[in-house]
């Protein structure tokens, strides 16, 4: 077996941090950023995320029918969104649509609005029906990490109105699970707390007949140490809130 050994300060990095209302980003860090598609150098998100972005898009076929609206945003970017709102559409629609400062998903660079390519595209509001394109890629990016995600009937555990074109990047396996569940993240999160490390993890298989296991480590001190097998592949992902989801591949 090793030993881990995960410090407070890493409830606040990786894939699964929640950001929402409860929850602020702890950085507005920008480093490991890449452009998603040449054709809109100013749409950035995470390296990674960009990665199986491409993925998907090369999968579905779909770079000219669908278009990066809004990667990675600074605090300043989401200041001026909110307030630009707030002065054209009112109190009401900014609440449903755009996040308080500091509290955007998109500050940290694993979310991207989608737009269907046409004429004139609404900034906050991007066109992203369920169906030809752009469901093919919906359906698509949960077995590449992405997820819808401000759904329509979620919307009083994600405090944020239906977004079809809003998709956050989990990771996978999360993004599958969350999928064939039908869980927010907000529920996800509160899911993977029912698969504690010292209690069962929760096992799902993965590709090749590999076997996957999730489970979640509370951290209330200044640091806690785990074991997982020797020669396993693992992932830790703070939650944002109190502890990491740990994924280990065997
Ligand atoms: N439109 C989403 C909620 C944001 O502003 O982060
Ligand atoms: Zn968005």
């Amino acid at each position: 077996m090793k030993t881990i050994i995960l410090s407070k300060s890493q409830i606040y990095t990786g894939d699964l941090i929640l950001v929402n209302a409860h929850y602020p980003v702890h950085s507005h860090s920008i480093e490991g950023f890449s452009i998603v598609d040449a054709k809109y150098p100013d749409v950035r998100m995470k390296r990674n995320a960009v990665n199986a972005l491409q993925c998907i898009f090369d999968k579905i076929g779909c770079t000219d029918q669908i278009v990066a609206v809004s990667g990675h945003r600074s605090l300043a970017e989401q200041v001026e969104i909110y307030n630009g709102s707030m002065r054209d559409n009112g109190r009401s629609f900014t609440e449903k649509y755009v996040a308080l400062p500091n509290h955007s998903e998109h500050h940290t660079g694993l979310a991207i609005d989608l737009g269907l390519k046409q004429e004139v595209i609404d900034f906050i509001r991007p066109e992203f029906p369920y169906d030809g394109i752009c469901n093919k890629f919906r359906k698509t990016a949960p077995y590449y990490g992405f997820v819808e995600r401000y759904q329509s009937d979620k919307e009083d555990i994600t405090g944020i109105a239906h977004e079809p074109w809003h998709f956050r990047y989990v990771g996978h396996p999360h993004s599958e699970v969350m999928d064939k569940e039908h869980l927010s993240f907000e529920e996800y999160i509160e899911y993977i707390r029912n698969f504690t490390y010292n209690k069962e993890h929760l096992r799902i298989s993965g590709n090749a007949g590999k076997e996957i296991e999730i489970f979640f480590v509370p951290c209330h001190t200044e640091r806690v140490e785990i074991t997982i097998p020797e020669h396993s592949i693992y992932q830790v992902s703070g939650n944002n809130v109190d502890g990491f989801i740990v994924t280990i591949l065997r």
